[in-house]
């Protein structure tokens, strides 16, 4: 049994404050694509979705005269060093385990490859597979942070990957996942 749901992680505050600004409807899409792409290459699902939820809420906004400037953004962006670190903080705060917590925040910090070297990292395959969840959603122009859903959509959508989650665990208890 998991000690933190993905419910647990969607619904604090702190969770709610940055994926505002970063759209909701993108992390629970990136959640949901990370679920599939978990079961497919043999990775911990409920770190694989809870890495995918927190992915970028590491996110600033960039402003250029009143107005998110794209190209400011993708020149000075960290987030997802940002986001690395808040994740794990949280995490630790809700009760997650300390290895749990630590895998996750890796796949934060390594979920996109804007700021490394060109082709000299060798992803695990956690961290590929929420790289490959969130390019799955991507949109030109960064568009993807800005798609719109309701609350109580939001909120069914993470209870229904929490019981796909818990149902897979279930069901796999002896297969080997990493
Ligand atoms: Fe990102
Ligand atoms: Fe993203």
């Amino acid at each position: 049994m998991r000690n933190v749901t993905l419910e647990d992680v969607f619904t604090h505050p702190v969770t709610q404050r940055y994926l505002k600004r970063s759209g909701i409807a993108h992390a629970i899409s990136v959640a949901e694509y990370a679920f599939m792409l978990a079961k497919k290459h043999d990775v911990n699902p409920d770190h694989a979705t809870k890495a995918a939820l927190l992915h970028d809420i590491g996110h600033y906004t960039w402003y250029r005269e009143g107005k998110w400037d794209y190209e400011l953004y993708k020149e000075n962006d960290i987030h997802a060093i940002k986001g690395a670190s808040r994740a794990h903080k949280l995490l630790i705060r809700i009760g997650e385990d300390r290895q749990a917590a630590k895998e996750i925040a890796v796949a934060i910090l390594l979920h996109t490859d804007s700021y490394l070297p060109k082709g000299e990292l060798q992803l695990k395959p956690l961290q590929q597979v929420v790289n490959m969840a969130d390019e799955a959603d991507e949109e030109i122009g960064g568009n993807h942070h800005y798609k719109v859903i309701e609350d109580h959509v939001a909120l069914e959508r993470i209870r229904v990957l929490d019981m796909q989650i818990d149902e897979y665990i279930n069901k796999n208890q002896t297969k080997e996942i990493v």
